[in-house]
């Protein structure tokens, strides 16, 4: 390897929301933490080289995110996803969150129905409700320690009149990397219904076990009513930058969206962001690799070690995404309660499931982007908390 992942980073003192803003778990800081979606790890060097760059000039006026950078994205969705869109489909954003904002904005009217696939990540249900719109759920069907989509479930929705669909590809909390097959038959049906496809891929790069996934946008050919939502803030750890950047195939749905984001007077990546981007797509191939070789061995390993010492959290096995997603059902307890006994007794901080929906009630969420040891340590006191609610 030619990246160290097991290097630990001291973020006291970085203003780190995971580290030193831990006010949902009743304290401000001193819990080992497991939650909000960065990494504990550094970032791709010549990213930072190119930021420090940027520094050098002394003018931090207003920016813009050109071709130049632009042109990054579109070699990178090339080369690495087979998605052969012309620059005119990219349109940078600031982030992911506001840009499906923008897009429920433009594209649906307030009470219009936008479906979503739960559990999952619940930002989703904040912007669909905050601007009016219906939320619908269509919950994922739980087998086996997998998740598949109810194709019956959502078709019968369909027929019954929604407007937009976000779909999240890798999904943010169950680690699903959707097929093919499972994307291609979400854009048939997004066609057939005529509904909006949101496609939220900001985990796309994130694939652990050699799984590969697939932008909806190859299927743009298909069909174009649709927007990709993509980020360098998963896969290499910088969601600090607050950007991200938007596929759009059709001409007429960029200028809509771009309208929508322009009349809240939100613009799109700054300057830092620029320099990060370009490095990213340029020089991050192997680092991302690496990155997912390294994710893949911190999912065997919370796999093995909750295998042998608390065998009663089941385990859904990630295809990607560095967030897994542990099954407390049989200790009884809700993921909130489990949420506040972990941070209070333990000494952790981890997501609790109940606010994904569907059947999140008794899961809870587990950033595994962080070094093997801290890793280890967490899982200790998890050991420890099953443990001690056994002898209850
Ligand atoms: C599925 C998903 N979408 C969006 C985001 C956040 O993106 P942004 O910070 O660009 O709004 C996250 C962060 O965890 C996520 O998991």
């Amino acid at each position: 390897m030619k990246y160290n992942f097991d290097a630990m980073q001291n973020r006291l003192g970085s203003d780190s929301i995971k580290w030193e803003k831990q006010l949902k778990f009743g304290t401000q800081s001193g819990l080992l933490p497991f939650w909000i979606a960065d990494t504990d790890f550094a970032a791709l060097p010549e990213a930072v080289e190119a930021m420090k760059q940027r520094l050098e000039h002394p003018v931090f006026g207003y920016t813009f995110t050109g071709n130049r950078t632009v042109e990054t994205v579109q070699k990178w969705y090339e080369r690495r996803h087979q998605v052969k869109l012309g620059i005119e489909a990219f349109l940078p954003a600031q982030g992911v969150v506001t840009a499906i904002w923008f897009s429920l904005r433009g594209f649906t009217k307030p009470g219009d129905k936008v479906l979503v696939f739960t559990p999952v990540y619940d930002p989703f249900f904040a912007v669909i409700g905050n601007q009016g719109r219906e939320q619908v759920d269509c919950p994922l069907i739980y087998e086996n320690g997998t998740y598949r989509i109810n194709w019956e479930d959502l078709e019968d929705k369909l027929k019954q009149g929604v407007s937009a669909m976000i779909f999240c590809n890798p999904h943010n909390p169950v680690g699903r990397v959707w097929s093919p097959e499972d994307v291609e038959k979400i854009v048939l049906l997004c066609k057939k219904y005529s509904v909006w496809l949101l496609s939220d891929e900001i985990h796309g790069d994130v694939v652990l076990y050699g799984n590969h996934y697939t932008s909806a946008a190859r299927f743009a050919g298909v069909y174009d009513k649709m927007i990709v939502y993509t980020a360098i803030s998963k896969t290499f750890n910088m969601a600090g930058l607050h950007s991200s950047c938007c596929l759009i195939p059709n001409q007429e749905v960029k200028q809509l969206q771009d309208k929508t984001a322009r009349e809240a007077w939100v613009m799109g990546p700054n300057c830092m962001a620029n320099a990060a981007i370009e490095a990213c797509y340029t020089y991050g191939d192997q680092w991302v690799d690496e990155q997912n070789e390294y994710l893949t061995g911190n999912a065997d390993f919370v796999m093995d070690y909750l295998g042998e010492h608390a065998p009663e959290v089941g385990v859904v096995k990630p295809e990607g995404t560095y967030l897994m997603w542990l099954d407390f059902g049989k200790l009884h307890l809700t993921g909130d309660e489990i949420m506040k006994k972990l941070a209070a007794n333990y000494g952790l901080a981890v997501g609790s499931g109940t606010g994904y929906r569907g059947n999140g009630e008794s899961f809870m969420r587990f950033n595994i982007g962080c070094p093997r040891a801290v890793l280890e340590q967490g899982l200790e006191k998890i050991v420890q908390f099953v443990t001690d609610e056994k002898g209850v």
